[in-house]
């Protein structure tokens, strides 16, 4: 991920040569009035390939589409509000970022979740399948380890999954990742790119400090506590909202450099590589966050070269979250494949 190239186009609506980039593209965001749907609709409001956002919630969205539509930015926005309203926010769109569901609160694991997100996620999927089968799919909702395999067999069930367009967000971690690293060892926060693969709960994010980019030494005690730091940041914003919900400005930043990262994709930028957690072949298991390509159809190629030559670490943190990540994709299946 190129930080430096997202906020240039984040902040500017004209190429380096002054030309207009073009707008072409067309992105629904579901849950668009919560707390990661309202800051992510700004800032897909500011990406300048975008021409139409939708806004859909179960509640009104009015207020946050009527500001937002005052901003001058090419976007067009439109409002679309309960179930009736959903076919259409869906129609003829390239990219659904799904953010509809309830956030965790002190006390709760994401796994907690399952049981209020998992049927909004089904219907969700449902409607993406009738109405935007070529759409890419963002899931942001929670356990992403569990949602996103129950979206595939949604999908899969209504004929139309497409392994390269489903897409669970796994890009926070990347960003708290080379923000707590680039703190720790005093490293311009442009510059660095720390990996992180796995899944997004507990043991299950891994991150590769050894891989960390520029090459930088790590003590046995400092890949120890980032790690952990890492693995635990979610709760770290939990807790500090004691009560408020969980990330939501820092997850509407991740999930709009992984909005851009999927249009700038699509409209043939080359050399587009993001961390994602989708289906692969690089484990055992069928699900995996791992960095992609991405390309005109979505994840181009699955890169499996942050695998190879772990250390002794991080190798133990991967046969340590195996287990935990398999019972997680194991139960979105099994919730998608009982259902009539
Ligand atoms: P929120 O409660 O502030 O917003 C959720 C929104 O979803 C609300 O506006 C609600 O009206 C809407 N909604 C609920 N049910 C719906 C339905 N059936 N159809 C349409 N809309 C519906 O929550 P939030 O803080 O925005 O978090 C949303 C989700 O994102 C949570 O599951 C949270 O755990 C997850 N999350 C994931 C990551 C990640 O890294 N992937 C990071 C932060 C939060
Ligand atoms: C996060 O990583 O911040 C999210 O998954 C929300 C949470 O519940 O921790």
């Amino acid at each position: 991920f190129d930080a430096r190239s997202h906020s240039q186009t984040l902040s500017c609506l004209r190429s380096p040569e002054g030309e207009r980039l073009s707008s072409s593209f067309t992105v629904a965001i579901l849950g668009a009035n919560g707390g990661i749907g309202q800051t992510l609709s700004l800032l897909v409001k500011m990406i300048p390939l975008v021409s139409d956002l939708h806004l859909y919630s179960i509640s009104s969205v009015k207020g946050v589409a009527v500001d937002l539509g005052h901003c001058n930015t090419p976007s067009r926005v439109k409002e679309f509000v309960g179930l009736s309203q959903l076919a259409d926010a869906l129609k003829g769109i390239h990219v659904v970022v799904v953010t509809a569901s309830a956030p965790r609160r002190p006390g709760m694991t994401r796994e907690d979740l399952f049981d209020a997100n998992a049927g909004i996620m089904t219907s969700l999927a449902e409607a993406v399948a009738d109405n935007c089968p070529d759409a890419l799919i963002h899931i942001i909702s929670n356990p992403v380890n569990s949602l996103v395999p129950l979206a595939a067999e949604v999908l899969k069930r209504k004929g139309v999954y497409d392994p390269r367009k489903l897409f669970g967000v796994t890009t926070l971690d990347v960003v708290r990742a080379n923000t707590f690293v680039s703190q720790s060892k005093n490293l311009n926060i442009i510059d660095v790119d720390v990996p992180v693969v796995g899944g997004h709960t507990g043991i299950t994010i891994l991150p590769l400090l050894s891989k960390t980019k520029p090459s930088v030494n790590f003590t046995a005690q400092e890949v120890e506590e980032l790690t952990i730091r890492i693995q635990q940041a979610g709760k770290e914003v939990v807790e500090a909202k004691a009560g408020a919900g969980s990330a939501t400005f820092s997850m509407a930043y991740a999930a709009a450099r992984f909005v851009e990262s999927s249009l700038r994709a699509l409209g043939g930028d080359e050399n587009i590589y993001e961390y994602s957690f989708i289906e692969s072949d690089l484990t055992e298991l069928r699900f995996f966050a791992s960095r992609v390509k991405l390309g005109k159809n979505g994840v181009e190629t699955v890169m499996a070269s942050d695998l190879q030559g772990l250390t002794e670490y991080e190798q133990q943190g991967l046969e340590a979250l195996k287990p935990e990540l398999k019972a997680g994709i194991e139960k979105g299946i099994a919730f998608a494949t009982k259902q009539p």
